[in-house]
């Protein structure tokens, strides 16, 4: 398979519909070997997280940077490759990539821009946003809610490839024996820092493929949201509800912690996903998730008051996924924020009236918005008296995890495997 061509028709296709094209690379990847898929993840990849700044580079070297957009990829796909790809020598960047441009008339700009690029002969970029690779509102918004070296540690996270990180289904196995069963079979696997459940596994094969996968003892989850479950830490035999359950990465990480005893209802408004979720369930080996697929701002109309947790791990703008999925930043429009906002207190509304007394609720995101972390629980905590934050800090420092507190959760700080994440326990008590 010509994997540059390949990963210029992906890449085109985003630019053209400002979306990322999830099932044909999925498609892609499944028709390519490990060698390629490994090379191919690195460019298309690698070429989302450095675009700001390569089309930065472009820019200097073409006389009227309006240019059409299928000639913008094709210059993106190669500059990435004589700056970043060490693997890459530049001849072969400039010519592969020559090699791609469909309109002929544009062959002879794009291969001279290219090796005058290869000449590598421009100063890097001063102003933070393209030095980083974000978009200017985001890195203006990291330095104002974070701070500035926050701000670049966030940003420079973004920008490195994340591991593969596991989690290990501990109805089947415990992490160290599967970790000494796979390392027998030769697989490059060490345990996670921080959760206990953790494995990193450096693999570029089809996962789903794995008979580790196949028989439910593993599941693919990022450390971060790993740990959001052993937050809640619901008990073996407990009424659970998880409101935006997805494929259930999280619900089935509750069964687990509950040892398979009790009951948990999983909602969410995704058809697709429910139906994911109960083969995921059924392959790990778990029976006491009951689905439904509902809105969950319709939860108090269809249950009773009497889970004793409560799981929103809400619909957010996601930019704290932006190291697996780099595209999120390029595309995430900060119009958006409020009406996101605005459905993660109706959540939070909803998932109070059927939560019983002494009962927790946690709250998550995958995002660095404040508007929708902080401000959403504080807006919450003063409209429900009944309601208190609990203290995770010292938890947070029994995973070793950094964060930051602001009296009403904590943000989880990135690392080599974790990523930002908001969480806040919350509990109701007696008035
Ligand atoms: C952050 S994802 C959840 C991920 C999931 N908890 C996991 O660990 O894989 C948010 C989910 O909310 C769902 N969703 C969006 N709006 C919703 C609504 N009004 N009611 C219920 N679910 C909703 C989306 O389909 C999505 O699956």
């Amino acid at each position: 398979m010509n994997v540059r061509k390949m990963a210029y028709r992906l890449l085109r296709m985003f630019e053209r519909n400002k979306r990322f094209p999830t099932d044909e690379v999925k498609l892609a990847l499944s028709r390519m070997n490990d060698k390629e898929r490994a090379f191919f993840k690195k460019l298309v990849w690698g070429t989302l997280r450095r675009q700001i700044y390569v089309d930065w580079v472009i820019d200097q070297y073409l006389k009227n940077p309006e240019i059409p957009p299928a000639i913008r990829v094709v210059l993106r796909i190669g500059v990435y490759q004589i700056v970043f790809m060490d693997s890459v020598p530049d001849y072969a960047a400039v010519s592969e990539t020559v090699s791609l441009v469909e309109e002929r008339s544009f062959r002879k700009l794009v291969n001279a821009v290219l090796r005058r690029i290869a000449e590598k002969s421009f100063k890097e970029p001063e102003l933070l946003h393209v030095k980083y690779s974000h978009p200017k509102w985001i890195a203006e918004y990291l330095v104002e809610k974070y701070g500035f070296r926050n701000a670049v540690k966030i940003m420079e996270n973004h920008l490195k490839p994340i591991p593969l990180v596991l989690r290990v289904n501990t109805l089947k196995f415990e992490r160290d024996d599967l970790l000494s069963v796979m390392e027998e079979e030769g697989y490059d696997v060490k345990p996670s820092p921080h959760s206990p459940q953790g494995i990193v596994l450096k693999y570029n094969g089809d996962i789903s493929k794995l008979p580790y996968y196949k028989g439910g003892s593993i599941v693919v989850q990022g450390e971060s949201s790993q740990i959001v479950s052993l937050i809640l830490n619901p008990d073996p035999g407990e009424k659970v509800l998880d409101i935006a359950a997805g494929y259930g990465t999280k619900t089935t990480h509750l069964a687990e912690l509950m040892k398979n005893k009790g009951k948990i209802v999983a909602v969410d408004i995704s058809f697709d996903k429910i139906n994911e979720l109960n083969e995921n369930a059924k392959r790990m080996g778990i029976n006491i998730i009951e689905t439904a697929v509902m809105n969950g701002k319709d939860i108090p109309a269809m249950f009773e008051a009497d889970f004793d947790k409560v799981l929103i791990d809400a619909p957010c703008s996601s930019l704290g996924t932006a190291r697996k999925n780099p595209d999120v930043l390029l595309t995430f429009k900060k119009e958006k924020i409020n009406e996101l906002a605005k459905l993660q207190s109706e959540l939070l509304n909803a998932a109070y009236q059927v939560l019983k007394p002494e009962g927790r609720l946690l709250y998550s995101t995958c995002t660095f918005i404040k508007e929708e972390n902080k401000s959403n629980v504080k807006e919450f905590l003063e409209s429900h008296r009944d309601m208190k934050v609990v203290d995770i800090r010292d938890l947070l420092e029994f995973y070793k995890i950094d964060y930051i507190w602001d009296g009403y959760g904590t943000f989880l700080l990135p690392d080599e495997t974790l990523t930002e994440f908001y969480i806040s326990l919350l509990e109701k008590v007696e008035n």
